[in-house]
């Protein structure tokens, strides 16, 4: 059997467990060309959110679909070249057991790390923070580095790739808990609880120079008090808007915007990280370096059972997770 989650229906505001609809179908059978492939890990990601909301990177969702999502799985049976039964690849097959697909949509990863790190750290999840920091934001050692949702996926590689850079770094992420983790784990310079209201002058008081780089994860009201903060020539990476994802309708944009961004010369450039998959095998090298040398902790958060993803990715929005969830099936 393949279980599956379909996306069932666009939600009215917030995702719910029934925005899914569980179900149980045959296990499909390669073509030439194709491989099958049997899911190890599922990635969950603001952005599976992000994809009902219409056409943003990609084509959005369609109601009947199996609910998409980028996965790490092992080859089960192939009849497309350079692939074969054992191999561990990555793509976007989606929440199911088994998927049936041309060589063309599987990377396959040869690296003998374990996949929990496979399905963010060592991939898309490191590879966003890498070169979003490095090539967008483009820090120098002494620059202060503010990062949103910095306790998440992206944001926990953020901070620690900037600690590796030479900078003061600086992140935002609900609740005192995981403020306190962020400085006392990963070595962060100082934490903001945004949720405790007051984040303009919570990141003035640590932010005495000003900020020089701001990664931002999450758009709203913390890119509005950036943006205030922002030194001369400041760089903003835009990596996502997580906090306009899970709603009926976004907010309207910072009123600052672009006055500030004229007067403080700033430059605010967005990116999808696939941009940077020229590059890509260099910075997998380093990543994994670092890791190994434990210059940088992969955290990951895992939730065991497909069954459990709707709930998972639910949580994920309520910021239930500590670095890069993903389900293991
Ligand atoms: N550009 C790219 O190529 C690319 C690639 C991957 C990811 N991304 C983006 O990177 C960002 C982070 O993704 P991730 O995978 O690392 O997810 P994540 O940070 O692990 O999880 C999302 C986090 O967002 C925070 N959050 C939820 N609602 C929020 C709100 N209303 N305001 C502020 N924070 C909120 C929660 O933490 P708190 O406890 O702090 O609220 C939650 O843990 C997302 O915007 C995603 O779309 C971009």
């Amino acid at each position: 059997m393949n279980r599956q989650w379909l996306y069932a229906k666009p939600p009215q505001g917030k995702i719910a467990v029934d925005t899914f609809q569980w179900t149980e179908t045959a296990i499909p059978v390669p073509r030439d060309g194709e491989a099958l492939v049997r899911t190890r890990m599922l990635s969950l990601d603001p952005a599976n959110r992000a994809w009902m909301m219409g056409k943003t990177y990609r084509d959005a969702l369609q109601p009947g679909q199996v609910m998409s999502g980028f996965a790490v799985g092992e080859v089960v049976e192939s009849k497309a070249a350079g692939l074969k039964a054992g191999d561990i690849v990555e793509g976007d097959w989606g929440w199911q057991d088994y998927a049936a697909l041309p060589a063309r949509r599987l990377a396959k990863r040869t690296t003998k790390a374990p996949l929990e790190l496979l399905i963010g750290p060592l991939s898309i999840t490191g590879l966003t923070a890498y070169f979003g920091l490095l090539e967008v934001g483009k820090p120098k050692p002494g620059d202060t580095v503010l990062v949103s949702a910095a306790a998440g996926a992206v944001g926990t590689m953020v901070g620690q790739i900037a600690k590796l850079a030479g900078c003061r770094v600086v992140g935002t992420a609900g609740g005192q808990d995981k403020c306190d983790w962020l400085v006392r784990d990963l070595g962060f310079d100082a934490a903001v609880d945004y949720k405790a209201g007051g984040v303009y002058r919570a990141l003035r008081a640590v932010c005495p120079d000003g900020i020089d780089v701001y990664f931002d994860n999450t758009g709203g009201p913390v890119l509005d008090a950036a943006l205030s903060l922002m030194n001369l020539r400041g760089r903003i990476a835009c990596c996502g808007n997580v906090s306009q994802y899970d709603v009926e309708k976004p907010a309207p944009g910072p009123m600052a915007v672009p006055g500030l961004v004229v007067t403080k010369r700033l430059r605010m450039e967005g990116f999808i990280v696939m941009d940077f998959y020229g590059q890509r095998a260099e910075a997998e090298a380093r990543l994994a370096r670092w890791v190994e040398e434990g210059k940088i902790k992969a955290i990951v958060d895992i939730v065991d059972g497909l069954e459990k993803a709707p709930q998972a990715l639910i949580d994920l929005f309520e910021g239930r997770n500590k670095g890069k969830r993903a389900v293991r099936l």
